[in-house]
């Protein structure tokens, strides 16, 4: 299973129950540590980055096992403090651990983590946040060797709203005395997800989904039974997916208000969309109009990581649309991909001049990220020919069953 072959020219119909998030999952799975006792999480995704989480769990003394589509993972057993290099170094969430592992053990132990492709990805922000906090860091040989035997809550202040670093505050802050305050806090549902597996851990905490999050750590914690939300970048790129294929397609089990600047791109492109309560639905003709300035910013704004999604739907649209990526510096890796299928699309910095061609042509390319390459079986799904995508464990760290789930929708699609 080293490629994906997709046959461009299918409309795609049908419906589809949405995975659960991996950035919900992967900082709840850190956060199952704080309490010393067992934690289920319902549907849990099958995906690389859980498999890293579960290893990282493992590692640290915790039982992990899976329960049908249940993982269950009982941290009682907890006995080591630090990760190795080869788990810090698969994915960036690994970094997550950081503030679980200070709040339950006073020390931690690990390198920097690895997902370096979108260009630099600093975790200065984090450190400040446990520094704040009271944690004692010493960074050598891009190792961190953290000690924290009295973490203390206070006002911690992010310079910009880092997911990862408030993810990592609110964690430290579980095992804290006093109230921890975070202001400039990531308002992702991700992150009120993370509030709400807290709360039922016992933890005392409030304000998520807005930019000022206060945690009361130093309760006794215990476990808990959560499914995570639906995954909006999942969502987003189904949708992608049948808006540039034309057809019409059912996702359950999302929150239409977690996508909702993707549908607006969408609708603008031509597509009609019809949203209810954990429903959307999406017809479109496939043939898309180019749509104004699609600029990221954190949320509620689009997301980066729909970026490269949304620009694949919009490879063979009339007319032009403008990208500005604001987020991450590198992160137009997939654009030379495209290319080589007959795009046009122009790069300058941060920004991405897309005009839409009248065909694409099947061709191998190779997955580079994540979004990337979810991205380019987007494209190859519209391509003439077939679309070899290669270098697809990217794409297995955060898609469940994209393949099976774009077959099951009648797309011409499977592994080799
Ligand atoms: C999370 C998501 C990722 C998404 C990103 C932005 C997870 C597992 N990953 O990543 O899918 O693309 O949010 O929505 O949830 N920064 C610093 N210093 C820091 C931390 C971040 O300068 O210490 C910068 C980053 O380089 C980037 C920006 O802040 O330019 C946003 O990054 P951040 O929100 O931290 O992203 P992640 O948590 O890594």
């Amino acid at each position: 299973m080293s490629l994906i072959k997709v046959e461009g020219g299918r409309r795609l119909c049908g419906e589809i129950t949405v995975q659960c998030a991996k950035n919900s999952v992967l900082p709840i799975l850190a956060a199952t540590i704080l309490g010393g006792d067992t934690c289920v999480i319902h549907a849990c995704p099958r995906l690389r980055d859980v498999e890293t989480a579960t290893e990282i769990l493992r590692y640290l003394g915790c039982r992990v096992h899976w329960e049908a589509d249940d993982l269950v993972v009982d941290t009682a057993t907890m006995s080591r403090c630090d990760i190795p290099e080869d788990l810090m170094r698969q994915m960036r969430s690994s970094v997550i651990f950081l503030g679980a592992i200070l709040a339950r053990c006073g020390r931690a132990e690990m390198s920097y983590p690895g997902g370096c492709e979108l260009g630099p990805r600093p975790i200065d922000l984090h450190l400040s946040a446990l520094r704040d906090l009271g944690a004692e860091i010493e960074v050598c040989d891009r190792c961190l060797c953290c000690r924290a035997p009295h973490l203390r809550g206070r006002e911690i202040v992010l310079s910009i709203p880092s997911v990862g670093a408030t993810e990592n505050a609110i964690l430290a802050a579980c095992g804290a005395e006093e109230t921890t305050t975070i202001t400039n806090a990531a308002r992702e549902p991700e992150i009120v997800d993370l509030q709400y597996f807290l709360q039922k851990m016992g933890v005392c905490i409030k304000g998520a989904g807005s930019s000022t999050i206060t945690v009361e750590g130093g309760t006794g914690l215990h476990g808990c039974v959560h499914r995570c939300i639906a995954d909006r970048i999942v969502a987003a790129t189904y949708l992608s997916a049948v808006a540039a294929t034309g057809g019409e397609v059912c996702l359950r089990d999302v929150d239409y208000r977690h996508v909702s600047t993707v549908t607006a791109a969408l609708v603008q492109a031509g597509c009609q969309i019809r949203s209810e309560e954990n429903l959307i639905c999406l017809k479109s003709d496939g043939i898309l109009q180019g749509i104004s300035p699609v600029r990221t910013s954190p949320y509620p704004g689009f997301p980066t990581d729909a970026q490269a999604i949304v620009m694949a739907s919009l490879l063979r649209s009339r007319g032009t649309t403008v990208f500005v990526e604001n987020i991450f510096e590198n992160r137009y890796r997939h654009v030379p991909e495209f290319l080589r299928m007959g795009a046009d699309v122009r790069l300058e910095g941060r920004v991405a001049v897309l005009c839409g061609v009248e065909k694409l042509c099947g061709t191998t390319v190779r997955a580079t990220d994540l979004r990337g390459g979810a991205a380019l079986v987007i494209a190859g799904l519209q391509g003439n020919g077939e679309t070899h995508i290669d270098d697809i464990y990217h794409i297995h760290r955060g898609y469940d069953c994209l393949v099976e789930n774009l077959a099951q929708l009648g797309a011409a699609i499977r592994y080799e």
